[in-house]
């Protein structure tokens, strides 16, 4: 059975839904064969065999490596080890082991995404960014429908502190900051939105600053208030600063986001929450449980 994205209307089979996660348990298996190379030694299809001396009056034993492929540093296929080296061995080929395991399971997981990007192609979807984050666009912009539930809230859009001219043409802030302006090194004031910039994980960090900047604008007394667009995550950052919000809408669909070129995004990956910062969470909730689960947070308004 498939189902339709809500918003493109396109008919999507539930497997290309998949794609996404695919993608980042293959992505999740890269970086740890990145840590595991670097815990030291490893070996590829090797083994240690224990093996019994011959001509010895006494019965000795010995050690020595063995690999069905590659060669040792000696040039061989087998290689003699000391006693006192085995336990090193040991782990540079359990090490060995694991890694290949992920190599095995990053060649599977990938073959069947590249099957199901040649299916929705084949269907005339275009699957964006099918490489993954580090890839993909910073740029994606607030559907103008949850622009609107913001205005419903705030009354005006004074601030947007991270956009562009493209995204204005439907946010109509008072005022917006860009990437050139540096929105984290600007003033803020009166009632902000914000949706901070995505992509590689270096600027997924500005997602925590921009965050902490709004919290602090706001115990500050600096603006009246924000709200803001966040992708869901686990990190602990974002757990920590969730309880330091007014209230909080955990939206259930995954939002299809606008590029820069004005289209919607086929397959969101993310799911994502509005983060409310301000001194009428029941207004808040009021307009956005329609979209999500609405928490208000008792101890912030303690704070305010
Ligand atoms: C996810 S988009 C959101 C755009 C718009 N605010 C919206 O909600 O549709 C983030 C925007 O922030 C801009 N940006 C990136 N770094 C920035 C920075 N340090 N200060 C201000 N804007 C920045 C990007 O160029 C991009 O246009």
């Amino acid at each position: 059975m498939g189902k339709s994205s809500p918003n493109s209307g396109i008919y999507l089979p539930t497997k290309i839904t998949k794609l996404p996660d695919l993608l980042n348990q293959v992505r999740n298996a890269k970086r740890k064969i990145a840590q595991l190379k670097l815990e030291g030694l490893y070996l590829s299809d090797a083994w240690l065999e224990k093996k019994l001396a011959l001509n010895t009056k006494q019965p000795q034993y010995y050690w020595r490596l063995r690999t069905k492929h590659g060669l040792f540093p000696n040039g061989r296929k087998t290689m003699y080890v000391r006693q006192d080296e085995v336990q090193k061995y040991r782990k540079a080929i359990a090490l060995g082991r694991e890694i290949k395991k992920l190599e095995r399971f990053i060649k599977l997981t990938s073959q069947r995404a590249a099957r199901l990007i040649k299916r929705a192609e084949l269907r005339g979807i275009v699957i964006q960014n099918p490489l993954g984050d580090a890839d993909s666009s910073h740029d994606w912009y607030t559907p103008l429908m949850y622009v609107e539930m913001v205005r419903q809230v705030l009354g005006t859009i004074d601030l947007d502190p991270a956009s562009n001219d493209t995204a204005q043409q439907w946010i109509q802030a008072g005022r917006y900051y860009t990437k050139e302006d540096d929105g984290l090194n600007q003033p803020w004031f009166l009632s902000v939105y914000l949706n901070p910039p995505y992509g590689s994980p270096e600027v997924r960090l500005l997602a925590q600053k921009f965050l902490e900047k709004a919290i602090f604008e706001y115990q500050s007394g600096n603006i009246t208030a924000a709200i803001l667009l966040l992708n869901r995550t686990g990190a602990s950052w974002y757990k920590k600063l969730l309880h330091q919000v007014t209230a909080l809408c955990e939206v259930h669909k995954r939002i299809s986001f606008i590029d820069k070129h004005g289209m919607q995004q086929r397959s969101p990956r993310y799911y994502n929450d509005f983060l409310y910062l301000g001194k009428e969470p029941e207004k808040f909730k009021s307009v956005f449980e329609k979209i999500g689960n609405v928490t208000i947070f008792e101890k912030s308004l303690a704070i305010i």
